[in-house]
């Protein structure tokens, strides 16, 4: 099996570009230490990233302040309500310079397709930025799906609400931007870019609990290390993560790793 095919992938965002993310939520303050420190803080400082964040309360039709209401035919909790969602979009698209594409509208939901590298690689290709719907409570009601690009799951199980799920996406799609992370090559050799996991790593001491570094790594061979690496993926892949190995053409082979 070859290395990561980058040519397969889409291309990351042009260098320069600045990624543009709107966040739709109730709660923005839940973004308010994420968005200032360590590498998202700085890649907003350095102006490769802009997080908006949107209160949908703003839009609220009543002096309660509710965008929420309760489902037609019974049953726990409260919805979102369809018209606080369009009247955010159409805020949005009249901020918006005439005639700019808008940005990808992507509904946070358990019920969407799992969250990937692939997607989160797609996202930060996007150039219209992308949109991000942090539903609450029991959710949205069903016809804001009709008014949005895509679902989005962080995973099969359930959060109290998406601000949790769009940090993620954020996370993953900020690291992508060129010039976030010190070192590019990270990005090539990370777990889930080429179908692998990472090789494992090791830092000092050179022995901790009689486990040894493996001793390729101290030997300077760039050629050996990375053909070690390779197979080290591999073993580590199906140790953890051997349903990334289902449909793979060339499985790995059963040689130790030590
Ligand atoms: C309590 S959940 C609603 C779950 C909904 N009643 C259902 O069964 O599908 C409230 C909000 O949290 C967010 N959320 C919960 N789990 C999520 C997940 N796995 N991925 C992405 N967003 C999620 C969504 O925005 C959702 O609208």
């Amino acid at each position: 099996m070859a290395g990561p095919d980058l040519d397969a992938l889409p291309p990351l965002a042009a260098d320069g570009r600045v990624l543009h993310v709107d966040v739709l939520t109730l709660f923005p303050g839940i973004f308010e230490g994420f968005l200032r420190e360590s590498l998202i803080g700085k890649a907003i400082s350095a102006g490769r990233l802009e997080v908006r964040l949107h209160d949908w309360r703003r839009f609220a039709t009543n002096k309660h302040g509710r965008v929420d209401d309760a489902p037609f035919g019974g049953g726990a909790g409260m919805l979102i309500e369809p018209s606080a969602v369009v009247a955010q979009f159409d805020a949005l698209a009249a901020a918006a310079d005439p005639g700019a594409p808008r940005p990808l509208r992507v509904m946070l939901s358990p019920a969407g397709p799992r969250f990937a590298q692939a997607t989160a690689r797609r996202y930060a290709a996007h150039e219209a930025g992308i949109a991000l719907l942090c539903g609450r409570y029991e959710g949205f009601d069903a016809r804001v799906e009709d008014e949005v690009d895509e679902l989005l799951s962080v995973g099969d199980y359930v959060l109290n609400g998406g601000e949790v799920a769009a940090m993620a996406v954020i996370e993953a799609v900020a690291r992508l931007l060129p010039g976030v992370l010190g070192n590019a090559m990270s990005l090539v050799e990370e777990s889930h870019e080429g179908g692998l996991l990472e090789a494992p790593q090791f830092t000092r001491p050179r022995t901790f609990r009689d486990k040894e570094v493996p001793a390729i790594l101290i030997s300077g061979d760039h050629a050996k290390v990375a053909a070690w690496r390779r197979q080290a993926a591999l073993e580590r892949t199906r140790r953890w993560r051997p349903d990334l190995l289902v449909n793979t053409a060339d499985p790995p082979p059963a040689a130790s790793t030590d």
